[in-house]
């Protein structure tokens, strides 16, 4: 496995290739579920009969998609144990530009995704988050030229977000998304898990169980029980993760299709749903979702 840091190497390098790269960009410090992602793309580029596909994945901390009081400084840089990793789950050729490299110059062009959806839920928590996310992922999409990439669905909105710019920019790249990975006990992998301590750990299940919880009520509403409205669902888990200890920013039952929330004939019809949540325990900020 080839480990590359400029643009000019990686261009050469995916030059030769008998066909475009399966692409995962990450942002290091990898688990289980970015490996996860990895064997997925190893097998989308091994498709097709022309023999070994490349697969490209990239490691880069994007300031542009922190806010001024997140984690940006303190994000864990692993890049020696993140090549192996990779090298171990089918990867070729890993991309890890340094900041000089990809941003040269201010970044004055940005990718803004439109608001309706950029601006809800993780928009609204953190402002500006998915303009970061579309501008670095427009860019590397321009240096790797994939043919497929693949995002994983625990950040269900960016995954959403990455696939509407695609297909409005007639990129042509496939967005495929992957299970979300879970500990043993139903926690979503992520690399902000390593900022938990052992007591936040073990009780940070408490946030898989109140999506079950949530789902298991949308679920029985639609076998027929009785069934507590939409915002009444979502208050009660809100303020169950509050008397637990957590600091709820959202717990909300929404479309697939749009992310935005369900009438109440949809809610107990068989429109498509997911539950989508962020919370805080102690500093460390979560996300989870579940489809209904
Ligand atoms: O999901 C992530 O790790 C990041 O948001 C991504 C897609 C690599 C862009 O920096």
């Amino acid at each position: 496995m080839k480990i590359i840091h400029t643009i000019s190497e990686l261009r050469a390098t995916v030059a030769e290739a008998t066909s475009a790269p399966v692409f995962v960009p990450t942002m290091g410090n990898l688990h289980e579920g970015h490996l996860a992602l990895i064997r997925q793309a190893r097998g989308i580029a091994d498709q097709g009969g022309w023999g070994r596909g490349m697969v490209v994945a990239s490691i880069f901390v994007n300031r542009l998609q922190f806010g001024p009081n997140e984690d940006f400084d303190r994000y864990p840089r692993t890049l020696a144990r993140d090549a192996e990793l990779l090298a171990g789950a089918g990867c070729d050729v890993v991309f890890a530009p340094d900041e000089a490299e990809l941003y040269p110059e201010p970044q004055g062009y940005k990718v803004t995704p439109p608001e309706a959806l950029a601006n809800l839920l993780e928009g609204e928590f953190r402002p500006g988050f998915f303009t970061g996310v579309c501008t670095v992922v427009a860019k590397l999409f321009n240096i790797v030229q994939p043919r497929a990439a693949v995002f994983g669905k625990k950040d269900y909105q960016q995954l959403m977000v990455i696939k509407g710019m695609v297909r409005q920019m007639a990129w042509p790249i496939d967005i495929v998304g992957g299970d979300t990975a879970r500990a043993d006990d139903g926690l979503a992998l992520s690399s902000r898990n390593g900022y938990l301590s052992p007591e936040e750990r073990d009780q940070a299940v408490q946030l898989s169980q109140a999506l079950q919880r949530v789902r298991d009520l949308v679920r029985a509403g639609r076998a027929g029980l009785p069934c507590e409205g939409l915002a009444k669902i979502e208050a009660q888990a809100m303020e169950k993760l509050g008397q637990q200890g957590w600091v709820p920013d959202y717990v909300n039952i929404r479309r697939q299709r749009d992310l935005l929330p369900p009438s109440a004939d949809e809610l107990l019809g068989s429109e498509p749903l997911v539950v989508v949540t962020a919370a805080k325990l102690g500093k460390t900020r979560l996300i989870d979702n579940l489809e209904v």
